[in-house]
């Protein structure tokens, strides 16, 4: 039987205005959005509470109405009881009404991108969990951008991910899990 290998993404550099350019260009993202992406996980890693695995993470959600939201991995002395990154971000986006009545409820909140910050080369990638946490909320489509602790990115889109995934529609709630697909 043959074996499948995944091809890893490539590594990109922050520092190269022509990677951008395509990551822009290829995820339908401004240049401006890309920089507050960055910018926003990198920061929201500052925020980290991981005093056992001291591995920080900050994540940045970009809504299609140019918001962001973050959030950081909370860890716990009881260790299954910690919060990735990712998923606090969601959770904070899902259940907060942003200015102009951006709200989950209201159906107006939709996210456009995702990024992830750490310390390590290569990039890390989101856990198995988040990326199912994710697939509740957005596209098969939407993009994930993984910053590394240096000037390292890759950028991969949640289906690439999440092959074959299981999401809302499969229980008859087509109106959830693809939100935000054009
Ligand atoms: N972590 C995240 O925040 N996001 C992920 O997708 C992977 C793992 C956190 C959880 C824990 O606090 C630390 O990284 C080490 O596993």
């Amino acid at each position: 039987m043959a074996t499948q290998t995944t091809i890893p993404p490539p590594i990109l550099s922050t520092t190269s205005p022509a990677d951008i350019a395509s990551t822009c260009e290829t995820f339908a993202l401004s240049r401006e959005e890309f920089d507050n992406l960055q910018r926003s996980a990198k920061e929201a890693k500052s925020h980290s509470y991981s005093p056992y695995s001291k591995f920080r993470v900050g994540a940045a959600l970009l809504t299609q109405t140019n918001l962001i939201i973050t959030g950081a991995n909370v860890e716990n002395a009881s260790y299954p009881v910690t919060t990735c990154a990712e998923r606090t971000a969601l959770c904070k986006a899902v259940t907060t009404v942003h200015p102009n009545s951006i709200s989950w409820a209201s159906k107006t909140l939709k996210f456009k991108a995702i990024a992830v910050a750490t310390d390590i080369s290569p990039p890390a990638s989101p856990c198995g969990m988040c990326r199912q946490a994710i697939r509740e909320f957005c596209s098969v489509e939407i993009p994930i951008i993984m910053f590394d602790g240096e000037n390292g990115y890759a950028v991969l889109r949640l289906k690439e991910l999440l092959p074959l995934s299981f999401g809302p529609e499969a229980l008859g709630k087509e109106d959830l899990g693809r939100r935000g697909d054009s």
